[in-house]
């Protein structure tokens, strides 16, 4: 029996990286999970690879910042499975001119990257949390006789009818020089999160977000191996207090803890997935990098620019 059996998902962004991962991951714990990706390739490509281990998993081609494609995805996701239970909110993919400050940015690049990185989440609920609603509690609960405060006011309340995970980032909670759009996106999906479970809480849909550290993805391996070297990889990892950076799976495994009925009294959170990387003090962080750096003159990193700059100022 997996967590997850006979329950209808979506994953948004989930033919490739976190979201490839969680679409995955909560296949195999069991429910049919639809994939929503512009990128058609890779998402067959993860369909087939869900579908070989075992799993139940369909693809639709669409751009989730669009108000059609969140109706259609619904509706899809349940007339493929026959309910909606899980909504996971991951997609996003930068943009042409997403990079810089208030000053450097244009209007039609801040109105993008709000319409995905927070619009997107907005629509998927407004479309995802009424299926929700009409397919009901999760059919295998069973709440057991109702126990603690709420028991005087009669009926149990409703429990398990739905979870929403919203993929932030580190960077909703910390901020880098000239990423604006990223940054404030990123903030706003966690006050986003929030304002959804205070308003979807009394319906028995909780809503939390993730804010995964680095994780390497199949995008961000290439662009390590572009400009990165293993001394930068090295450093970058030295900035983590588990001495390492994520995989898609560490961000999957967390997304189904809150998928599951375990996390039921878990809602308006933001966890961050990030090996401790946020919770370290700045400056020390620096002083101890000096060294490393000195001994490592030729460390390469992804972000570094073609010209072996590292800048962002
Ligand atoms: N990788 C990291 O280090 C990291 C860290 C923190 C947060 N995140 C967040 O995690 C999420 C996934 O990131 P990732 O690194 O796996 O990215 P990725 O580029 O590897 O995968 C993103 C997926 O989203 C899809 N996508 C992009 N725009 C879309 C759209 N408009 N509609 C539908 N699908 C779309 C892409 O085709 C791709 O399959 C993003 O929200 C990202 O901001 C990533």
């Amino acid at each position: 029996m997996g967590r997850f059996d006979g329950r209808g998902a979506i994953v948004t962004g989930g033919a490739l990286g976190i979201g490839g991962g969680c679409a995955r991951i909560i296949a195999a714990d069991g429910a049919g999970v639809l994939i929503v990706d512009i990128n058609e390739e890779s998402g067959a490509s993860n369909v087939n690879r869900i579908r070989e281990a075992g799993g139940k998993a369909e693809f639709m081609a669409g751009d989730v910042a669009q108000e059609s494609v969140a109706a259609e995805m619904v509706e899809k996701a349940v007339s493929t499975f026959g309910r909606l239970d899980l909504l996971v909110q991951n997609a996003y993919g930068g943009g042409a001119g997403s990079a810089g400050s208030a000053v450097e940015v244009r209007p039609e690049a801040w109105h993008r990257g709000m319409d995905l990185l927070v619009g997107a989440l907005y629509l998927g609920a407004k479309f995802g949390v009424p299926a929700m609603e009409e397919s009901g509690a999760d059919p295998e609960f069973d709440p057991g006789p109702w126990e603690g405060a709420g028991r005087r006011h009669g009926d149990p309340p409703a429990q398990n009818v739905g979870r929403i995970v919203n993929i932030s980032s580190v960077h909703g909670i910390l901020n880098s020089p000239r990423s604006m759009i990223y940054e404030a996106g990123k903030a706003a999906v966690i006050g986003l999160t929030r304002q959804m479970a205070v308003d979807f809480g009394p319906l028995g849909i909780t809503v939390n977000a993730i804010a995964p550290g680095h994780i390497v993805t199949e995008r961000g391996e290439s662009m390590w191996s572009e400009t990165g070297n293993d001394a930068g990889f090295r450093l970058f990892e030295l900035h983590y207090p588990v001495r390492r950076t994520g995989v898609p799976e560490d961000i999957a495994n967390a997304v189904a803890f809150l998928c599951s009925n375990e996390a039921s009294f878990i809602t308006g959170q933001t966890l961050a997935v990030d090996g401790g990387m946020t919770i370290q003090l700045q400056e020390d962080i620096v002083m101890d990098t000096k060294d490393y750096i000195a001994a490592n003159p030729d460390l390469r990193t992804h972000f570094d620019n073609r010209d072996g700059s590292t800048s962002r100022w």
